[in-house]
């Protein structure tokens, strides 16, 4: 495996693959990976013979109070588990190779942006949407995959690709879990065993609206009750949001049909986590 830090490294090895006939795929992340990037890999193999891996902590995407400086980075652990999960091309660069002139133009939702992520942390999904766009460009992929577990931001992500006629399809892949059920992050890292103990009523009040749904429990409000109920039983645990929510739209929803989810931020100490459950059954 490549591990290359400019521009000029990744369009020269992705013309090489093409070259030789091969079709790409590309599996974005900020590092610090784990079993759920890696599942990223795996979807990316089943596509594509020529894997690229972006590792980049993209400054632009961090709130002024958010955890840029402390966000775990490791990159020869990564590229190591990297490289033995099958990436062909890790592209590792600095700030400067991503944003070394003036920023003029940044690309900004006008739609399924503004709630929820979008609300909670201003400037994040502009952020995102503007070094994916760049990402994209460099790289020029036919697949791009991307996790369930950052469901907003997989769905502005396809919305950009469709709306901006980029000619990469972009995959939504299953959220990988532990086995207590909490959804893989790396920000799980900064919790004590009481949060974590603590942290495992999100996925936990999740469950039980999917439960709850699957039972035939259709009214919006109602679901979210259901949830509510879970989490204001953890005092170690303040809710954000919590929503059901049309997938499609991210706006919340009367009646849950099939494009149902329920969507979820909360704070478990210093630690904000995300997590989100599909009713589609
Ligand atoms: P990061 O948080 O590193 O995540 C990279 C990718 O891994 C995203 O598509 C995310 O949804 C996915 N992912 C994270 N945890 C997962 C889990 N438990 N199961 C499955 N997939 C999971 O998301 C970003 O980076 C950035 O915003 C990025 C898209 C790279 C732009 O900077």
């Amino acid at each position: 495996m490549n591990v290359v830090p400019t521009i000029a490294d990744v369009r020269a090895a992705v013309a090489g693959a093409r070259a030789r006939g091969e079709t790409i795929s590309f599996v974005p992340t900020m590092g610090a990976l784990h079993e759920g990037h890696l599942s990223l890999v795996d979807a990316a193999r089943r596509v594509g013979g020529y894997v690229v891996m972006s590792i980049f902590v993209n400054p632009l995407q961090f709130g002024p109070n958010e955890d840029l400086a402390r966000y775990p980075r490791d990159l020869e652990s990564d590229t190591r588990r990297a490289s033995e999960r099958g990436t062909s091309l890790v592209f590792a660069p600095s700030v400067d190779e991503i944003y070394r002139r003036e920023r003029t133009i940044e690309v900004r939702a006008i739609r399924l942006g503004e709630e929820w992520e979008g609300a909670s942390r201003p400037g994040h999904f502009t952020g995102v949407l503007t070094v994916v766009a760049k990402l994209f460009n460099i790289v020029q992929p036919d697949f791009a995959v991307f996790g369930q577990k950052d469901l907003q931001q997989a769905a502005l992500v396809q919305a950009m690709a469709r709306e901006l006629d980029l000619p990469v399809e972009v995959m939504v892949e299953p959220t990988v879990r532990d086995s207590d059920g909490l959804a893989l992050s790396s920000r799980n890292q900064f919790l004590g065993p009481a949060d974590r103990m603590a942290a495992l009523a999100l996925p936990r009040a999740l469950m039980k609206v999917r439960a709850a749904h699957k039972s035939g429990v259709r009214g919006g409000a109602e679901l979210e009750r259901v949830a509510e109920e879970v989490l204001a039983a953890e005092p170690g645990i303040d809710l954000d949001y919590l929503a059901v929510v049309d997938r499609r739209t991210f706006k919340r929803v009367k009646t849950g049909g099939a494009h149902a989810a329920a969507i979820a931020a909360v704070r478990v100490g210093g630690t904000r986590l995300i997590d989100n459950e599909l009713l589609e059954s």
